[in-house]
This record gives structure tokens, C-alpha cells and sequence, in this order.
């Protein structure tokens, strides 16, 4: 079980996050507060997405208009409560080009909970530890508070690997991740810096990379200092194919 900060538990988080979604028309009936409560007393792994359920971070992303318009096959890759999606959903974005996937069911179902949408949301997510779509399967990934989440570089590798994969030619990467000014030796987590997530996703095979980084930097757990990175990055096969052509003529 992930910790929630001092001064809040669970049962705190539950009554704010039902409060925010009874504003969203959501309707509990009795006893459903309690009923959640022991339901997931055992086990929620990340309690700030809890914490913010309602508030859809999806919309904060630079480029989230611009992937609105486009409206094409879109992955949210480790989409946790699923509330990015429904505001892709509620702000217009055709529902059957959305997919939701995640290595773990305990978010979703606490999203599931709280929405009371099982029934009309199931068939959104995919769960599996193992990557699971084939090569060229959507136009669009995005990637909403995953890597920082990620103990090493290794894991966070692969999981680019499998999305460069898996975006069709031309298809686009954008997503958010906490950020680091620089390397606190000591700290739990070993966030990135902004070269080195241009870095990372350079040697994936994503081009045209831009990062947006969130105001100034603010300390966050003793002496590291955060700030929240957007980026956008495509994976241009297509370009990548023109390239050798043109590379072969002029050869
Ligand atoms: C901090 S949560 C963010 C959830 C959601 N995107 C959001 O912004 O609220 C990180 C999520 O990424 C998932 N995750 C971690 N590694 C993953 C991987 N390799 N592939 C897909 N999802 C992953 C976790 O299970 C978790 O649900």
C-alpha cells in the first residue's frame, strides 16, 4: 500500500473525491463511504492519484487540444483510475478509439468505485504485466504520471521501447512525468532530468522532442527540487523509411 501524506488516510480521501464527483452528477446511496473504506483498506498503491481523482491531469498537457482534434487510436499507457480517460470522453473524443492499459487492476477498480461506471467502462481496459498490443496499433500514446513512478532507467527503457512500438508511422507520444533539477544522491526516487528524458527518448527513436516544464522548481520530499515535465515526441517511421530513401538516391 502506497502512504498518504501526513495529516490525511484513506477514508479523508474518500470523502473529498466523492464530494468532487457528486459535482460530476455521480450519486452514492448509504453506507457506500464505509463500504469503500474496508474495500480498500488493504491496499491502494498510489494514493495521490486517489487524491486528485476528478481533477484529470490529461487536461493540463500542452498538446491536449491539438490530440482532441486528431481523434485518432489513442493508448493511455498506465492509466491508473482511468480519469484521463473519461475527459478525453466527456470532452468529445470518439470512445472507440480509446484504449486504457495498465500492469495493475487496483487503480482502475478504485476509478471503477468511485465513477460507480463499471458496467459501461470495462470494456476501456486492458490489464496485463506483460506488454500486450501488437506493433503499429495506435496513433496516439500518452503517458500520464508513469515514468517517475519507475524505480530504474532499465524499466523505463522497456516501457518506451513498447510504446515506440506500438505508435503507427507518425504516431506521437506526449505525457508528464515529476522532474528533477539535478541528483540528490541520497533520494528515494531517482527522478529524471530534462536531458535525460530527451536522452531516453531520443535513443528510443522519438524525434521532434519537445519539453515543457511546470513554473519553477519546488522542493518536494528534503533537499530535492521538482517540477512537472511535459513533452511530446514522435516516433517517425515513416520519416525514419524517407530518410534512407532519400539517403540511397542522393548515395
Ligand atoms: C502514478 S500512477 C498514474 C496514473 C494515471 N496515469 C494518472 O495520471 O492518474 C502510475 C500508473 O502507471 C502504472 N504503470 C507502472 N508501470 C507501468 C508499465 N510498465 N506499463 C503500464 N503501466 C504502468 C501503475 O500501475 C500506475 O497505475
Amino acid at each position: 500500500m502506497g502512504q498518504f501524506p501526513d495529516g490525511t488516510n484513506l477514508r479523508i480521501e474518500l470523502v473529498k473525491a466523492m464530494d468532487r464527483l457528486e459535482h460530476f452528477g455521480v450519486t452514492y446511496p448509504s453506507g457506500y463511504l464505509e463500504e469503500l473504506a474496508v474495500k480498500h483498506s488493504s491496499r491502494v498503491n498510489y494514493p495521490r492519484v486517489l487524491m486528485r481523482i476528478g481533477e484529470p491531469r490529461i487536461r493540463r498537457h500542452p498538446y491536449y487540444n491539438t490530440i482532441l482534434e486528431r481523434g485518432s487510436d489513442l493508448l493511455d499507457c498506465g492509466c491508473g483510475t482511468g480519469d484521463d480517460i473519461r475527459a478525453l470522453i466527456k470532452d468529445g473524443y470518439p470512445r472507440d478509439k480509446i484504449k486504457g492499459f495498465d500492469i495493475d487492476w487496483n487503480s482502475i477498480n478504485i476509478g471503477y468505485d468511485l465513477y460507480r461506471d463499471r458496467e459501461s467502462m470495462h470494456d476501456l481496459f486492458v490489464v496485463s504485466k506483460k506488454f500486450p498490443f501488437a506493433n503499429k496499433t495506435f496513433d496516439a500514446v500518452y503517458s500520464g504520471n508513469v515514468l517517475h513512478t519507475m524505480k530504474d532507467r532499465r524499466k523505463i527503457s522497456d516501457y518506451l521501447i513498447n510504446v515506440h512500438k506500438v505508435l503507427r508511422d507518425g504516431g506521437i507520444l506526449f505525457g508528464s512525468t515529476l522532474g528533477t533539477e539535478s541528483h540528490i544522491p541520497s533520494a528515494r526516487r531517482k527522478l529524471l532530468t530534462e536531458n535525460e528524458l530527451r536522452h531516453l527518448l531520443e535513443g528510443t527513436g522519438f524525434k521532434n522532442i519537445e519539453i515543457k516544464t511546470d513554473g519553477r522548481w519546488k522542493k518536494s520530499g528534503g533537499k530535492r527540487r521538482s517540477k512537472w515535465m511535459h513533452w511530446i515526441g514522435i516516433g517517425t517511421f515513416k520519416q525514419d523509411a524517407g530518410d534512407q530513401k532519400g539517403k540511397r538516391e542522393t548515395g
